[in-house]
């Protein structure tokens, strides 16, 4: 268990960090368990990425979240990385052992999954087909943490077809490459539909896909949370489809990660939700 004696400080490292909200989900954790530490932002550009990665130990930092531009680069300045972050490609959280040593785990993919069962405890990722849409790195976290909890059948699809392949490569034969122009033939028996493109996202036009074919059982996520409802969102909702933004995902990657940090596993809260909700 992390040392809950001296001030814990942990935070986040990209190039930019400024919209982040994980500040706001930590620092609450810390108040909300009375522990003594600071969730802050790192903003730090490519070239300093080593010499910050190299002091993280030295300065007695619980360790950190890792994102763009720094998911993969950081990768040789870790002394481990765990089987799915290699297998997703990219790292999101950084934990300094006792020893002073770097681990590396990503819990993007499994957060997402986690937000789809609180929604709908009866789904689980080997109840049918899964259609993901995007071939990005949000899509390889999520298609390799599917496959790694059971997922039988993938479909991703991708406007550039080489990345889903790649994507299929990467994770295994339960992996099926869709043509982008496919897409809504795909939809006919799925038990879950997840958007993985940045369509719909605020500045961005939205996905064009059309849900006639979708059963209305079939989850419908979205890895985006800016809107809280993009287009497709609200149009799955409006057929009768149970529907998850990518909030679920930030709030559930970050419950292991203070649990490694701080030692304590903590909960999504109504209060938390509000805390978040005030952010927008
Ligand atoms: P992230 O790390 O969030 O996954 P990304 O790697 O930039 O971000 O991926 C963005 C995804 O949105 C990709 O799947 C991208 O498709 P391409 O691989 O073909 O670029 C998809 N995307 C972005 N704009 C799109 C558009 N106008 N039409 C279709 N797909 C789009």
């Amino acid at each position: 268990m992390a040392d809950q004696k001296s001030f814990g400080i942990a935070g986040l490292l990209g190039w930019p960090v400024a919209h982040s909200r994980s500040p706001v989900i930590h620092n609450h954790w810390l108040a909300e368990h009375g522990i003594p530490g600071r969730y802050m932002l790192f903003p730090v550009p490519p070239e300093k990425l080593e010499a910050a990665v190299r002091g993280m130990a030295a300065l007695g930092l619980r360790g950190c979240n890792v994102t763009t531009p720094h998911k993969q680069a950081i990768f040789p300045l870790l002394d481990r990385v765990d089987d799915l972050a290699r297998r997703i490609g990219a790292v999101n959280t950084v934990v300094v052992e006792k020893d002073g040593t770097l681990t590396g785990f990503n819990n993007d993919g499994n957060g997402f999954i986690q937000s789809l069962r609180d929604a709908d405890p009866k789904w689980r990722p080997d109840v049918g087909p899964i259609l993901v849409l995007g071939a990005g790195g949000a899509s390889r976290a999520v298609v390799a943490s599917l496959a790694a909890q059971g997922a039988k059948e993938i479909r991703v699809t991708n406007r550039t077809q080489e990345k889903a392949q790649e994507i299929a490569e990467a994770v295994g034969p339960m992996v099926k490459v869709v043509a982008w122009s496919d897409r809504e033939a795909a939809l006919g028996d799925v038990a879950l539909l997840a958007n993985a493109t940045s369509l719909g996202s605020a500045g961005k036009p939205p996905l064009e896909i059309s849900l006639d074919r979708l059963p209305k059982a079939a989850l419908v996520g979205d890895l985006i949370y800016v809107p809280p409802e993009t287009p497709v969102l609200a149009a799955a909702r409006i057929r009768g489809n149970v529907t998850v933004n990518g909030l679920g995902l930030l709030l559930n990657q970050a419950r292991p990660a203070f649990n490694a940090w701080f030692g304590v596993m903590p909960e999504i809260t109504p209060a938390l939700r509000q805390a978040i909700a005030a952010t927008f």
